[in-house]
């Protein structure tokens, strides 16, 4: 799990510093400001897991990894809102729905260490998930589309597979991504 985890995290890190390169240029200086604030806290969080990977004698690289969060990258290349849409707003919003209970087993295996560094990490997705929103809600609106029907289009359209419920409602609003997103878009939806 804690592979599994580093993985996602230093995925992450190309997903941030890519949104600079690819489409910085596009927008003002504060979107670079802000994604390479997201690519150093990713680097951080790769960095906490690959630490810990190390004192139990493992490391990043033991295990075989998927390259599926990678393919979003691929398939969103084009354009900045389907980017935002699907990396920031869809899957890293769905670790803040999954990171609670990981924290709650790690937690309940007794390896607290693992639990405090997502504590650090779910503490800092709230923040991320939240700048992909402002960026993808300031993007919407400078081409002057309506912002939530919008992402639920894209999403309908990149995105294989539906949303997966339940949604951490609290964790999604503390970010800006409010119900009206994603209300109806997974097969339960669940307060
Ligand atoms: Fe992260
Ligand atoms: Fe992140």
């Amino acid at each position: 799990m804690l592979h599994a985890l580093a993985h996602i995290e230093f995925v992450a890190i190309d997903f941030a510093f890519d949104l600079v390169g690819r489409f910085g240029m596009h927008f003002p200086a504060e979107f670079v400001d802000d994604w390479m604030v997201v690519g150093a806290q990713e680097a951080m969080h790769f960095a906490l897991l690959d630490r810990r990977l190390r004192t139990l004698g493992a490391g990043y690289g033991f295990l075989p990894a998927h390259d599926s969060l990678w393919e979003a990258a691929g398939k969103t290349a084009r354009d900045v809102l389907a980017r935002l849409a699907v990396v920031p707003m869809v899957l890293e919003a769905r670790g803040l729905d999954v990171t609670p209970m990981a924290i709650e087993r790690f937690d309940a295996v007794g390896d607290h260490r693992s639990a405090q560094i997502l504590r650090r990490i779910y503490h800092d997705e709230i923040a991320h998930v939240a700048t992909g929103t402002k960026w993808f809600v300031h993007c919407a609106e400078s081409r002057g589309i309506e912002p939530i029907y919008t992402w639920r289009w894209l999403i309908e359209n990149n995105f294989r597979g539906a949303l997966k419920a339940p949604f951490n409602d609290s964790a999604r609003g503390q970010a800006g991504l409010s119900r009206e997103f994603y209300i109806g878009l997974a097969p339960v939806s669940v307060v």
